[in-house]
C-alpha cells in the first residue's frame, strides 16, 4: 500500500480538504432554544449562561425576526413561570392566555414560517421543580402523561408546530398523539426527548427558569426515577423504539457531547429524524474556559457542533446556534 496510498494527499490544502469534507454545518441544522419571561423590555443575561438571555415577548419578537434573517428556521420555547402561578399540577400550563401560549402567538405573528416547538413538561410550573405530579413522594406517571397531553393540545391550539415533551414519563408520546388526533391537530408534530439522561449538565438551564428540584423531605431530590441512568446504552434504544412506535415524528438524545456513542446508535436504528440537545452545561463550559483564555471559543464551538452532526444528529438544539450561523455566514 504505502507509499501508493498516502492519506495526507487529501489534506494538502484547504481547497482539497473542503472538497472531501463529509460533514457541513448550515443554518438548517439548528433549533434555537428561547427563554421567555413576563414583562416589557426585559432582556436579562442568565448568570451561568454568558451572552444568553431571558426575554419578554416584545424582545422575543425582535429576536425571532433576527434569527429568521440569519437563516435560522426553528425555535424551542421555554417559559419562566412566576412563583405565585406554580403548583403541583401545573394548572397555569393550561391557561389559554398563559405566557407560553402568548409566546407561541408572538413568534407566529412575527414570523409565520418559523417552526415553533414548545417545551412540554411540568417543571417550570411545579412548586417542586419536577417534571411530573407528585403524590406520596412519588412522581406519578399516568396522571402526568394525561396532563402533558392536555398541555400539548393547548400549545397546538395556540399555534405550535411541534410539541416537545421533555419529561420522560412512560407512554406519554402515545397519550399526546391520541389527544392531538382527537382534537384534530393531525399536523402538529411530536419531537420526543426519547433518550434523556439524568445529567449533571442541566444546572444553568435550571438557573435560567428557576426550575431546579426543591430540597424538601418527601420530595425526590433529583430526576433519576424518570430520566435515564447514564451508565446505560440499551435502555436508550428501548426508549427510542417505543417513542417511535407511539408516534414520535422526531426523536432526541440529550445531552450531546458526552453521549455521542448513543447518538450514533440511535441514528443507526431510527427511521425518523434524530435531534440532539447540546445542553446548558455544555454551553457554559465552553464560555467559561474561553473567558479565561484557556480555549479558542469559536474553534471549540465549531468542533463540538460538527462532532454532534457527524455522530448522527439531523438537527441540533443549541444555545450556540446564533453564534455559529454568524460565524459561518
Ligand atoms: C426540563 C428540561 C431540562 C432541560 C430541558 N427541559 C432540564 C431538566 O430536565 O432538569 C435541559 C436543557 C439544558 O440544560 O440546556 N423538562
Amino acid at each position: 500500500m504505502f507509499p501508493l496510498r498516502r492519506n495526507r494527499r487529501l489534506r494538502t490544502t484547504e481547497s482539497i480538504r473542503s472538497m472531501v469534507r463529509e460533514t457541513i454545518i448550515s443554518p438548517n441544522d439548528f433549533i434555537v432554544p428561547l427563554f421567555v419571561v413576563e414583562g416589557k423590555g426585559v432582556r436579562e443575561e442568565i448568570p451561568s449562561m454568558p451572552n444568553y438571555y431571558r426575554m419578554s415577548l416584545d424582545n422575543i419578537e425582535k429576536e425571532v425576526r433576527e434569527l429568521w434573517k440569519l437563516g435560522l428556521k426553528s425555535v424551542l420555547l421555554f417559559v419562566k413561570v412566576p412563583d405565585n402561578l406554580k403548583d403541583n399540577k401545573g394548572t397555569e400550563a393550561l391557561n389559554p392566555n398563559g405566557l407560553m401560549q402568548r409566546a407561541i402567538k408572538t413568534v407566529k405573528n412575527a414570523c409565520p414560517d418559523m417552526i415553533v416547538m414548545t417545551d412540554v413538561a411540568l417543571d417550570p410550573y411545579s412548586i417542586y421543580g419536577h417534571d411530573g405530579i407528585i403524590e406520596n413522594g412519588q412522581i406519578v406517571n399516568d396522571k402526568t402523561s394525561l396532563f402533558l397531553a392536555e398541555m400539548s393540545v393547548s400549545h397546538a391550539k395556540a399555534g405550535a408546530d411541534f410539541v416537545a415533551p421533555s419529561d420522560m414519563m412512560d407512554g406519554r408520546i402515545l397519550t399526546i398523539r391520541e389527544a392531538l388526533e382527537e382534537n384534530n391537530f393531525i399536523n402538529t408534530g411530536i419531537l420526543a426527548y426519547s433518550a434523556k439522561y439524568a445529567s449533571a449538565h442541566y444546572g444553568p438551564f435550571r438557573d435560567a427558569l428557576d426550575s431546579a428540584p426543591v430540597d424538601l423531605i418527601d420530595v425526590p431530590k433529583d430526576k433519576k426515577t424518570y430520566q435515564m441512568d447514564y451508565h446505560n446504552r440499551l435502555e436508550a434504544i428501548r426508549e427510542t423504539r417505543m417513542d417511535i412506535e407511539e408516534g414520535a415524528d422526531i426523536v432526541m438524545v440529550k445531552p450531546g457531547i458526552a453521549y455521542l456513542d448513543i447518538v450514533r446508535e440511535i441514528k443507526n436504528m431510527s427511521e425518523v429524524p434524530v435531534a440532539v440537545y447540546q445542553v446548558s452545561g455544555e454551553y457554559c463550559m465552553i464560555k467559561a474556559a474561553a473567558e479565561r483564555g484557556w480555549i479558542d471559543h469559536d474553534a471549540v464551538m465549531m468542533e463540538q457542533v460538527t462532532a454532534i452532526k457527524r455522530a448522527g444528529a439531523d438537527m441540533i438544539a443549541s444555545y450556540f446556534a446564533k453564534d455559529v450561523v454568524q460565524l459561518i455566514s
